[in-house]
């Protein structure tokens, strides 16, 4: 089963098993990762699963975030006032479906989900 390495703010990893099929948001919920709040379930209409993927791993899963999820983000969140290496490569966690190619995704997560 692939793995996700999700890295908290304050530097801690948790290496999890995530389903292939399964997104990256509920990988973090199922397994009691904190900093990813997935209040929608992945409806795409809360961004409380936002996420920083590693630079190196930014176009394997799909690229910069779609119009959809950057409409979103803009409306809810203050993309401005996040931090860390990753920042550009913001994403809602809830759209990235895992895949065995996936398979040591590194995410990083925000200080705090809420503004
Ligand atoms: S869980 Fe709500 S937008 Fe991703």
């Amino acid at each position: 089963m692939p793995k996700v390495i999700y890295i908290e703010h304050g530097g801690t990893a948790h290496e999890i098993d995530v389903p292939v099929g399964e997104n990256v948001m509920r990988g973090a919920l199922y397994n009691n990762v904190p900093g990813i709040a997935g209040e929608c379930g992945g409806a795409l209409s809360c961004a409380t699963c936002r996420c920083f993927i590693d630079d190196a791993w930014a176009a394997k899963v799909g690229g910069p975030a779609t119009h959809e999820e950057r409409e979103l983000l803009e409306a809810v969140t203050d993309l401005d006032a996040d931090e860390g290496p990753a920042r550009h490569n913001v994403r809602l966690s809830c759209q990235i479906s895992m895949t065995d190619d996936l398979d040591g995704l590194v995410v990083c997560l925000p200080a705090k989900q809420y503004a």
